[in-house]
């Protein structure tokens, strides 16, 4: 097709062809494809030129995931015997990786691992960010397994010019102790920060995992994956190398033993939003030339922004977001203004109904409510037209007050001494959990050999 400025309509002439070549160009230049990645969510724009939702169909096909079927969750309900979460049942974790071999795994009493993480980019985190830890803390009791969680506070300050280091570990600190405030159980859970742990003489394993990936992952690789460009810094095209190594477990001989062989072998699975899946499909693709098994993943979808549902909830917009240090009143006034899928007047609003696929307050009732046949009677009462957008408001409003509010309370109890414990490596107590004796037998190595260098030493004198 002719591009826009060879097309021009001749003056008298019926406006054939040309109008509408330029027309077909004018929507061509318009529509924009949606993007996920970890930097850049969009669900794209229309012909003419209007924000699209996410089309989370369309990117199971192109990350090339699979999608969670009932069938899957009837097996995850025999195999565990705990009933799906309420994300899980309704669709809102919705694409996988491997989670089936990972419930193989479980059958067979194989002992697994569950990684997730946050990049501490503001000091309080949004309800959005709990989404997957809430379900993380979920997968964490029903199958009593060790939780690792990588605080990527190098990764913001590499990615984001306006913060420096001291910025992003006072945020680390505040972060972590929001997750704590999830409900983890600290016997189970190790919380790391990048800049704290690298450093800190735990991290040799780590280390060496990280180069391993770095020496297989090139330029091209991770231009096309994240799309970044040369004006992108070089600390940024090394970082993705540290979010994949913490899916191996040999990067923590301190949790899970120090025979490589044996510790290769225990699986990891990882809980996120669908923008963190590019990260691990570099992982997947590199982990075998590595000797190790690919981390399974289990994605969930965007808790949509509080101006609609064609962007996530993001910190970088606080107009978008409702905070997890936001007062009720300020809840209150946020989820009274997010897009409503009401009718203009009560009126129309009775006659045609509300549109629950677009209205915000409904969309966060499906996130929050744990209650299947309340949501039901509310999603039938407002499409129908019977209950008003503003009685749907107070319904999220409530719930939400609720969650953030519970939250607030939990986060009130997390003292420093509490994240300290959390953010200090050491062994984790869960079923299949290296023997004592191994790890005693690796710190007796250890001092064997610092006694016979002492030895030697002495002998030297
Ligand atoms: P970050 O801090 O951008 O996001 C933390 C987690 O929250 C998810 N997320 C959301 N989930 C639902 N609705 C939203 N609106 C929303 N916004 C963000 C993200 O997918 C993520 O799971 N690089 C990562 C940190 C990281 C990590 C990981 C995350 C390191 N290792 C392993 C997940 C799994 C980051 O900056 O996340």
């Amino acid at each position: 097709m002719a591009s826009v400025s060879e097309v021009k309509d001749e003056p008298g002439q019926p406006p054939a062809l040309t109008s509408l070549s330029l027309a077909e160009a004018a929507q061509e230049a318009k529509s924009k494809e949606q993007i996920v990645t970890p930097f850049d969510v969009s669900g794209g724009l229309d012909e003419l030129g209007n924000p699209k939702a996410i089309d989370y169909d369309k990117l199971v096909d192109t990350f090339g995931s699979q999608r969670i079927d009932k069938l899957l969750l009837d097996r995850f309900e025999k195999v565990t015997g705990h009933k799906p979460h309420r994300m899980l049942r309704r669709g809102l974790v919705f694409s996988h990786r491997d989670l089936n071999l990972i419930l193989d795994k479980y059958e067979k009493g194989i002992p697994f691992f569950l990684y997730t993480g946050r990049g501490p980019s503001s000091d309080s985190m949004h309800v959005g960010h709990t989404i997957p830890f809430e379900f993380t803390k979920y997968l964490q009791d029903v199958f009593d397994v060790p939780l690792v969680i990588m605080l990527t506070d190098d990764e913001k300050f590499y990615h984001t010019p306006r913060l420096s280091l001291k910025d992003v570990y006072k945020f680390t600190i505040q972060n972590a102790m929001d997750i704590i405030a999830v409900g983890f159980d600290m016997k189970k859970t190790f919380i790391f920060a990048d800049t704290e742990f690298v450093d800190g003489g735990f991290a040799a394993a780590f280390n060496n995992n990280v180069r391993e990936l770095g020496k297989r992952t090139t330029i091209n690789q991770i231009k096309g994956t994240f799309g970044f460009n040369d004006s992108n810094n070089i600390a940024e095209f090394a970082f993705p190398a540290m979010q994949s190594a913490t899916a191996f477990a040999t990067s923590f001989p301190f949790i899970f033993g120090t025979d490589p062989k044996k510790v290769a072998k225990v699986p990891c699975l990882i809980p996120c939003a669908i923008d963190q899946d590019p990260y691990f499909r570099q992982c997947r693709d590199n982990a075998p030339k590595m000797g190790y098994l690919k981390p399974a993943i289990i994605h969930s979808v965007f808790l949509p922004s509080l101006r609609g549902r064609e962007s996530k909830m993001s910190a970088s917009d606080a107009d978008s977001s409702i905070f997890l240090s936001d007062t009720d009143n300020q809840v209150k006034k946020k989820v009274g203004k997010a897009f409503s899928g009401g009718q203009d007047t009560a009126e129309e609003h009775r006659r045609i109904g509300g549109r629950t696929a677009v209205d915000v307050p409904f969309q966060y009732l499906t996130f929050f409510m744990e209650d299947d046949e309340e949501l039901e009677r509310i999603r039938i009462e407002y499409e129908e037209g019977r209950m008003q957008s503003g009685e749907l408001k107070m319904a999220c409003t409530k719930e939400l007050q609720a969650y953030v509010g519970g939250f607030r309370d939990r986060r009130k109890a997390v003292t420093e001494e509490i994240r300290r414990e959390f953010m200090r490596p050491r062994q984790l107590v869960f079923r299949g959990m290296p023997a004592e004796k191994e790890l005693q037998d690796a710190r007796n190595k250890r001092i064997m050999t610092l006694e016979e260098e002492l030895g030697k030493l002495k002998n030297a004198h």
